[in-house]
């Protein structure tokens, strides 16, 4: 008889995770929020590259094209032997064409919080460009960390950030993150950041309310990861997706909205929801080229070129750190 294996069925005590304080925190609040960074667990990272592909959601394939046009241009800017560091960098899509026009870099740093995901990317880009030092850094690029240190010295660093993810960070957390990277990088140091440009709202409406859902799926996962997670007892069904422009505040305001009264509970805690009530989960920020470097420029950075698409929905910004 063939053996069968047994699933680990016995019920384990809810262990008091960041995970599980986070999402106490955040719906314990008045205005209920969850941290956008949970959306990506297996499933969420598949819907998310879901969207990437959706017709309505330009940002991707857009930076895409920017990228595949004006890398030799890009690697003309960042200069000989830099160390290019990547934040966030997932499977290293876009930096591909970077790399193979960087002028001799000193190393690729890629930097993720998914040790698995991002020991596999470093292998994978060992193989394809052999003659660059990949040191992959596992961290949260909202902490403190250091960079490592490559075999052949770099003349300077420079950070690429693609993705439009500064979009995600309130205008302050913004600030505060690229006066780290600031500081991380030192005087001269580059950056090198995808940002999603302001343009006709419905355009940017589209791109986050799909036709096909995949956006509600992807915003709602969130809940079924805290019932799976954390043995929450969300009706998934009783929530629904929103994502409204603010032209004024130039952000898309993501929330899940209760569809009636009710209750959820979580290990010992109860909250309660009335018909209409947002949970918020993300804003991303839509930004001209200057308000972007006027942005930049709070945190020592200067703009020294940029390169856009021909319909001016996405740029590419580089600046540099020309505070000492
Ligand atoms: N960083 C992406 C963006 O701002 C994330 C995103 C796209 C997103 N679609 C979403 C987040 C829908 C929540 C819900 O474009």
């Amino acid at each position: 008889m063939a053996s069968v294996t047994v699933p680990n069925t016995v019920e384990q005590p809810v262990v008091e995770s960041a995970f599980f304080n986070d999402v106490v925190n955040g719906l314990g609040r008045p205005n209920k929020s969850l941290p956008c960074k949970y959306f990506y667990d297996e499933r969420g990272s598949q819907l998310f590259d879901q969207i990437c592909d959706l017709d309505e959601y330009y940002l991707t394939r857009t930076e895409q094209a920017i990228m595949d046009q004006y890398a030799d241009q890009m690697a003309a800017q960042l200069g000989e032997r830099a160390m290019l560091v990547e934040f966030g960098s997932g499977s290293s899509t876009k930096t591909h064409v970077l790399l193979e026009n960087l002028i001799q870099p000193s190393a690729y740093v890629p930097l993720d919080i998914s040790e698995e995901h991002l020991l596999k990317t470093a292998s994978a880009l060992r193989l394809k460009f052999p003659h660059i030092e990949v040191l992959p850094v596992v961290a949260d690029f909202t902490r403190d960390f250091a960079l490592p240190v490559p075999q052949i010295e770099a003349s300077h660093a420079a950070v690429y950030f693609p993705g439009s993810t500064i979009g995600n960070f309130e205008t302050a957390a913004a600030q505060e993150l690229l006066k780290n990277i600031a500081n991380l990088l030192g005087a001269e140091g580059g950056l090198l950041v995808g940002i999603d440009l302001k343009k006709d709202p419905a355009i940017i409406h589209a791109a986050y309310n799909d036709s096909r859902n995949v956006t509600d799926e992807f915003n709602l996962n969130i809940l079924r990861r805290i019932n799976q997670e954390l043995d929450a007892d969300f009706d998934i069904d009783a929530f629904e997706h929103s994502a409204v422009y603010d032209q004024d505040e130039g952000r898309v305001e993501i929330s899940l909205v209760s569809r009636c009264e009710q209750t959820v509970n979580l290990a010992e805690h109860t909250f309660q929801f009335f018909s209409g009530e947002e949970i918020f989960t993300e804003y991303s920020h839509k930004y001209s080229v200057d308000e972007f470097a006027r942005l930049a420029t709070t945190a020592g950075f200067s703009l020294h070129k940029h390169w856009t698409d021909s319909e001016n929905l996405f740029a590419v910004l580089h600046l540099v750190n020309e505070s000492d």
